[in-house]
Formats: structure tokens, sequence, C-alpha cells
């Protein structure tokens, strides 16, 4: 018996528990190069304004999994999934909401 393939299934988005490590990575590991409020270090700033002028939510999925090929902008495929580059992308275009808040 065959069953119809019927397309991509919508990725769930990230769990509560998830969505704080992600966030904490965000902080730490992203703002080791974009700087600790993401206004720009070795990398450069990565806040709301800057990324709606940059091209918005798909310029920093595809940033953020691909990488910079050839700058210190490192690729996240293997480390975070597709749902997770895509729930990080939104809360970076967004705003990350205050610390210690979910
Ligand atoms: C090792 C340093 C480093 C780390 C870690 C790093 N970045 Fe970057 N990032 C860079 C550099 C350098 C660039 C500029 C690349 C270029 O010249 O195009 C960049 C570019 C970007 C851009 C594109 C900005 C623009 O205006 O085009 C985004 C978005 C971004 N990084 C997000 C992130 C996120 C989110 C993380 C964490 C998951 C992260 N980066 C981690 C160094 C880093």
């Amino acid at each position: 018996m065959a069953l119809l393939a019927t397309g991509p299934v919508a990725a769930e988005p990230p769990s509560a528990l998830r969505q704080q490590q992600l966030l904490r990575m965000v902080r730490q590991d992203c703002g080791a190069c974009h700087g600790m409020q993401l206004t720009g270090g070795l990398g450069p700033a990565i806040t709301p304004p800057v990324l709606a002028e940059r091209g918005g939510v798909a310029l920093v999925y595809a940033t953020i999994w691909y990488g910079r090929a050839g700058t210190p902008m490192p690729p996240w495929r293997g480390l975070l999934t597709e749902a997770e580059v895509r729930w990080m992308s939104q809360r970076l275009v967004e705003g990350l909401p205050p610390e210690g808040q979910p």
C-alpha cells in the first residue's frame, strides 16, 4: 500500500526550554562577535533596525544557516535545526525579549 506524500510537515517551533537555550546562545555565542548588546564588535550590529534594512528574517536566516564564507561568521547548520534558526531569526528581527523573561 502506498501512502502519498503530502508535502513537508510544518516544523514545530522550539519548546519553551529550547527557546531559553537559544536566547542564551544568541546573547553569549553571537554576542561574543556581535557585541553583548548585538550593537557590533568583530561582526556588525545585528539590532532590529539594522536587520530590517538589511533584508529582515530571510537575510538573517540565510546568514545564520550558511554563515558567510570567507568571513569569521560561522555556519550553524548541523548545530541548530531549521526551525531553531527560523525562530532565532524572528526573535533577532523583532528584538529579543528582556533578559530573564520568556
Ligand atoms: C566568530 C565570530 C562570529 C560569530 C560567533 C557570529 N557571527 Fe555573525 N557575523 C560575523 C561577521 C564577521 C559578520 C560579517 C560577515 C560579512 O562581512 O559579510 C557576521 C554577519 C552576521 C549577520 C549579517 C549582518 C549583515 O548586516 O549582513 C547576521 C544576521 C549574523 N552575523 C548573525 C549572527 C548570529 C545570530 C550569530 C549566533 C548564532 C552569529 N552571527 C555569530 C561574525 C560572527
